[in-house]
């Protein structure tokens, strides 16, 4: 798949590298292609590109939004309607911008027709790129009202090494953003490998 990631920082390199190794093609889509961010990620990734968010996101089977939440309505405003195209959301939104509404109920309002689903949130970037070697599979939750992109977020999460769950609906993807508040208490203990898994009985 031709994957169109929006952000190339800490996030969006993480899973620009995951994605890739997993055979996917990558176009970042960012303000500036000679940042030192998008530099440094694109280096690490052979054959993928950068460009302008509303050129990123031609021809791209999933758009992946990976930037800073104040920068959603600016980046919004330079894509073409992203109606009918799967939109995964990677961001979450702490502190003074926090609301009641999450990023992807945002995204939802800013993109009629887009195939929502939230996913990739709620662990550390620096697990992208190692959730295949875990003895443990780490979970990833991901929910969302529309099931072609949850089946879509689901498979990119399983072949990047992780355990797909679905998590609910759109109603929790802000419940997904206050998990990493937990992920963040852990995380002092542990870590930032420590991840959210599964466990039944
Ligand atoms: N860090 C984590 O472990 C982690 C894990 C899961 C989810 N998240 C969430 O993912 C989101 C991104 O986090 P991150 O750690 O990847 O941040 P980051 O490393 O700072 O990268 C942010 C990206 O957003 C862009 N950006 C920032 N302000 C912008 C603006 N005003 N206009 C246009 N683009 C702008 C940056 O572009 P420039 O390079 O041009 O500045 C960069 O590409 C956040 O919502 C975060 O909470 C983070």
């Amino acid at each position: 798949m031709r994957i169109a990631i929006l952000g190339a920082g800490n996030v969006g390199g993480g899973l620009g590298r995951a994605f890739a190794a997993a055979g996917h093609d990558v176009v970042f889509g960012v303000r500036d292609p000679e940042s030192v961010k998008t530099l440094a990620a694109l280096a690490d990734i052979p054959d993928s590109v950068a460009a302008s968010p509303g050129v990123a996101v031609e021809g791209a089977d999933v758009v992946v939004f990976a930037v800073r939440p104040v920068a959603i309505t600016a980046t919004v405003s330079e894509l073409p309607s992203l109606a009918g195209k799967v939109v995964i959301d990677a961001m979450n939104r702490f502190d003074a911008e926090v609301t009641a509404r999450s990023t992807t109920q945002d995204l939802a309002q800013l993109l009629p027709g887009a195939k929502l689903v939230k996913a990739f949130n709620t662990i550390g970037f620096e697990n992208f790129g190692s959730a295949g070697a875990r003895s443990i599979p780490a979970a990833m939750f991901i929910a969302g009202d529309d099931e072609d992109a949850k089946r879509v977020a689901m498979r990119l999460a399983e072949q990047i090494g992780f355990q797909p769950e679905d998590a609910g609906g759109m109603a929790n993807t802000k419940v997904l953003e206050e998990m990493v508040k937990v992920w963040m208490a852990l995380a002092q203990a542990h870590g930032r490998t420590v991840a959210f898994a599964i466990s039944e009985g």
